[in-house]
């Protein structure tokens, strides 16, 4: 039997071992930055964050607590941002005093990020970095400064480990490339 997701896949882009080997070196930079640090927290953007978080959360020998947020953007469809984002979901944690990691799959405009740091400081956090698995570079359209990025990724939809199509295939261990034209076709 063909695998589900498998006609939507042009080809894989990013393996499990490679994923797996680069999270570990992120997590290990992330533990060297905040060695001394004693009040770490992991903030994960759901839902695409929740594979990447999960992960890196086991690489980062620092204590550390994790909350959630989910934030989305809409106006423009499904697979291209607008300006406009909301929150969702808001995290429970208070962030003041906190050094806060957002965690996130992946920066393509820049828009859902730059709503998510406005809102975070405003809340008076001791520091605020970002962490994305992936980054569409050629894609920005607001500048934002990424401290830890695990991949640059050219301008291609691409769907696994956390991120969906059509909110489908989350969970595979790989990060794939979608072809769009299966889609179109159903
Ligand atoms: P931005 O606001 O344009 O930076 O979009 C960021 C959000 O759009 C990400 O958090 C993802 O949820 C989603 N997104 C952007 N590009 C892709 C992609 O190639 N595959 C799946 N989701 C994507
Ligand atoms: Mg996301």
């Amino acid at each position: 039997m063909p695998l589900a997701y498998e006609k939507y896949l042009k080809e894989v882009l990013i393996d499990e071992r490679a994923l797996q080997r680069r999270i570990a070196e992120l997590g290990a930079q992330i533990s060297t930055d905040y060695a001394n640090c004693e009040d770490l927290m992991l903030l994960c953007i759901l839902k695409g964050g929740v594979m990447f978080l999960s992960d890196l959360s086991r690489h980062i020998l620092v204590p550390h607590v994790i909350d959630f947020m989910a934030a989305s953007s809409y106006g423009f469809g499904a697979r291209q941002s607008s300006g406009s984002v909301r929150i969702d979901m808001d995290l429970r944690m208070d962030v003041k005093g906190k050094h806060v990691l957002v965690v996130e799959d992946i920066i393509d405009s820049g828009y859902t990020l730059a709503f998510v740091i406005k809102t975070l400081q405003n809340r008076e956090p001791a520091s605020l970095r970002l962490c994305a698995l992936l980054n569409k570079q050629s894609r920005r359209e607001v500048d934002i400064k990424v401290d830890y990025i695990g991949f640059d990724i050219e301008n291609k939809y691409v769907f696994g480990y956390g991120l969906d199509l059509d909110e489908r295939f989350r969970n595979l261990p790989f990060v794939g490339v979608a072809n769009l034209d299966a889609l179109v076709d159903e």
